[in-house]
């Protein structure tokens, strides 16, 4: 057996992932229940879970493709969206999220997406670490993005001739 393993998170994996992300984001303003089945039931999501040696969910990734608003379904734009990415306090610094995005990056590519974005708090130094490791650059800081006040610094891959 692989020591950990990275799957396909679905919605009816929402109550299971909603709570480990109560874990992950003790401190912060997060997603409730509803969000997190509407984003994992969505056929533009492009999210994973994390499973340690023992099969227990360590780790989570909420992505969806970028569609064009409107009515219905808009039309793709090329773009991907991380909304959410976690693991569990005990099992961190073991790679899981690191697989995580490699994994939701294959699954854009394979959705035809071109560039990958996302935000990050601009005071959480690990959740930037990971993402500037992986290829992602800052191109924006978002001026109180988040209830509290805090900033956010926009980050972005190409995913394009890797
Ligand atoms: C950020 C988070 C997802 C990282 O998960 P993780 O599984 O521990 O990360 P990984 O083990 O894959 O680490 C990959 C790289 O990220 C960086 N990193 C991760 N945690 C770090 C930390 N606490 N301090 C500094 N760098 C860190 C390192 O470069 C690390 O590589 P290394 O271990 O070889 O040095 C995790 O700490 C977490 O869930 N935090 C709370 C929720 C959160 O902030 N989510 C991100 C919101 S945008």
């Amino acid at each position: 057996m692989e020591a950990s393993d990275v799957l396909p998170l679905t919605a009816l994996d929402a109550y299971a992932c909603w709570e480990l992300n109560r874990r992950c984001f003790a401190d912060h303003e997060t997603y409730d229940l509803a969000t997190f089945r509407l984003l994992l039931d969505s056929p533009d999501s492009v999210s994973y879970q994390s499973l340690d040696a023992g099969r227990r969910l360590v780790g989570f990734l909420v992505g969806l493709v970028d569609r064009a608003p409107g009515r219905g379904r808009g039309r793709l734009l090329g773009s991907g969206h991380i909304i959410a990415v976690g693991v569990a306090p005990e099992a961190r610094r073991q790679g899981h999220a690191r697989r995580l995005l490699a994994v939701a990056e294959q699954g854009f590519r394979r959705r035809g997406v071109a560039i990958v974005h996302l935000e990050v708090h601009a005071a959480n130094a690990a959740a930037y670490r990971l993402y500037a490791s992986a290829g992602y650059s800052v191109t924006q800081r978002l001026t109180r993005y988040y209830a509290d006040g805090d900033d956010a610094l926009k980050m972005v891959k190409s995913l394009l001739g890797g």
